[in-house]
């Protein structure tokens, strides 16, 4: 991100901070519960959003190198992702062309074949039909047949775009819009996987996604937690098209106050989030990445998977296994990392922490009151629900997805003039 960017943004939390002000909307909205418990809804968003619109998969640290791979079973369509021979980007319906088995159910892995469990047909990982056992017994195949059906699959500048539909579009800088040049500028590229956690837990996959929608929670549920870390009440807040960016101040901004502008660094002063519509939050610190992805479930809307998947730079990775092999430092479990990071110098972090911190946190905290508002909302006795104007990423992304289904919009309740 451009260092003017990143000055304004900073200007504009220490702003909120000083004067005791959130962001502010200068509106207010009411919307019906309805879109969190609807079949006919989920099953129009599932079309729209996911069998039919391009899906971020990951980053290009996924694929590590030549014949990595790694499968999604996430939205409707079993997909194997692969880096082929020759370093491109594939993606293929996980589906044999003999009869359909599943060429493998692991996660992840590493190898030149798939060789079917099911009659052992062998592919290599660009898709290429390379053998089939006996087949002076099995007879000739013609051209249909031979190779695993391609999905579009684009690696771009960093991520990893695959549409789920053969004949899909995929234009990743439409996509992104505005936000593309911004976005990429993180060197995605560089980012090493390392690890991720699946949430399957009875919210819908928006109420999972409003999560990530405002910070006025912050001080609140989160308080011995992310609270320690962050101020909350405090958002920088811009939309571009459907996607939109989050930032807010950690308590290192106030170090700032003693440093030239030329000095000050956005990832050490303030936690920036963006927004990739339909169902990505990417959370992006200096030295690490968390893409967080809400899926909603195949037939009930009261329930959804989230799968977050973690990436940092190589350089944290040798300081994480550095401090481990170290005998002088003590490293930190992920039960005390927020009361251990105060005693600066005395610990070092393992990035399993840091990981199992940020994963449990969303799911003992944040999903615990999503499953309690999915409850409330299938009781039919809440007809809905108010986000407030220090909430706007909640008002854009709402209103977003309503518009992209050819929904009524939702009508702001309280129209005032920002002070
Ligand atoms: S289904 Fe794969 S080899 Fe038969
Ligand atoms: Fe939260």
């Amino acid at each position: 991100m451009e260092h003017d960017l990143q000055v304004r943004i900073l200007k504009e939390l220490l702003e909120q901070l000083d004067t005791g002000k959130n962001v502010d909307a200068g509106v207010q909205y009411k919307m019906s519960t309805d879109v969190y418990t609807c079949s006919e809804i989920a099953a129009r968003e599932r079309e729209a959003f996911f069998l039919e619109h391009p899906q971020l998969i990951g980053l290009s640290g996924d694929l590590p190198e030549p014949n990595t791979w790694f499968t999604i079973d996430d939205f409707g369509v079993p997909v194997l992702a692969t880096r082929n021979q020759a370093g491109e980007f594939k993606a293929f319906l996980n589906a044999c062309r003999h009869r359909g088995a599943r060429l493998t159910k692991e996660a992840r892995g590493k190898g030149s074949r798939f060789i079917c469990p099911f009659h052992a047909w062998t592919y290599s990982t660009s898709g290429e039909l390379l053998g089939i056992p006996q087949q002076d017994h099995f007879g000739p195949l013609n051209d249909a047949c031979d190779g695993l059906i391609s999905l579009p699959a684009s690696e771009h500048k960093g991520m990893l775009w695959i549409h789920p539909a053969p004949e899909g579009e995929l234009d990743i800088a439409a996509q992104l819009g505005q936000l593309d040049d911004e976005i990429t500028s993180h060197d995605f590229a560089r980012y090493v996987y390392s690890g991720e956690t699946v949430l399957e837990m009875n919210l819908n996959w928006k109420l999972a996604n409003d999560t990530f929608g405002e910070t006025y929670h912050f001080q609140k549920l989160h308080r011995d937690t992310l609270g320690q870390i962050f101020y909350g009440d405090n958002l920088s807040y811009e939309t571009f098209g459907r996607n939109h960016r989050f930032v807010f101040a950690n308590k290192g901004i106030d170090v700032l106050r003693a440093l030239p502008e030329s000095d000050w660094k956005l990832d050490e002063a303030a936690n920036l989030l963006y927004f990739l519509f339909p169902n990505i939050q990417l959370n992006i610190g200096g030295s690490n990445i968390a893409m967080i992805k809400m899926y909603p479930h195949p037939s009930d809307p009261g329930k959804s998977l989230t799968r977050i998947s973690f990436y940092f730079t190589p350089e944290m990775i040798a300081m994480a296994a550095a401090a481990k092999e170290s005998k002088g430092i003590q490293v930190v479990d992920a039960d005390n990392v927020y009361e251990e990071q105060e005693r600066e110098g005395e610990v070092a972090f393992t990035l399993e922490a840091v990981t199992e911190v940020f994963s449990s946190t969303i799911a003992d905290q944040d999903y615990l009151m999503g499953e309690q508002q999915q409850a409330a909302a299938e009781s039919g006795l809440l007809p809905h629900v108010w986000f407030g104007r220090n909430e706007p990423a909640l008002h854009h992304y709402h209103n977003t997805f309503r518009e992209a289904l050819g929904m009524p919009l939702l009508e702001p309740v309280l129209a005032e003039a920002k002070d």
